[in-house]
């Protein structure tokens, strides 16, 4: 099946298995920042923004995407400069081994793009669908608030 899309802002026209899951494809492209986790809609760790939302990339199948928006975590910094929420993950020590970070980091990049002044509340909803086994979440709800 052929489809179309736009990936972190290129265009991009592609056969695609029926049975592959966004994650399998974009791994396979050489996007390792989505990362394969538990495979079951349940860890985050595999999050990217279709339309500009966070979803899971191990639960929808790649023909879905066909003309649609999807950025990974690889698209938000520039050459030069990081992303803001990046820095702040960085900062402020909410990066152990790193596993779940391009998830979180999505995560709270589409709440921003909802809500440019989410509460602590707001943001620990927005990450609730994110797993880290390192961080406590304290560090990287102080990161995304800050
Ligand atoms: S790998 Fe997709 S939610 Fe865990
Ligand atoms: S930093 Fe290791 S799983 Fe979150």
């Amino acid at each position: 099946m052929r489809i179309r899309f736009v990936l972190n802002g290129k265009p991009v026209e592609t056969d695609v298995s029926p049975g592959q899951t966004v994650l399998e494809f974009l791994r396979a492209r050489g996007i390792h920042s989505v990362k394969y986790g538990c495979d079951k809609g349940e860890c985050g760790a595999c999050t990217v923004l279709v339309d500009g939302k966070a979803q899971n990339a191990c639960l929808m199948l790649v023909h879905t995407i066909n003309n649609k928006t999807i950025e990974t975590v690889d698209s938000l910094a520039d050459r030069h400069h990081l992303h803001p929420i990046q820095r702040e993950f960085l900062e402020r020590g909410a990066v152990q081994c790193g596993y779940c970070t391009p998830g979180m980091i999505l995560a709270a990049e589409a709440l921003y793009r909802e809500d440019p002044h989410p509460d602590e509340a707001a943001v620990r909803d927005a990450l609730a669908g994110n797993l880290c086994r390192c961080t406590g979440y304290v560090k990287p709800v102080e990161a995304v608030r800050k």
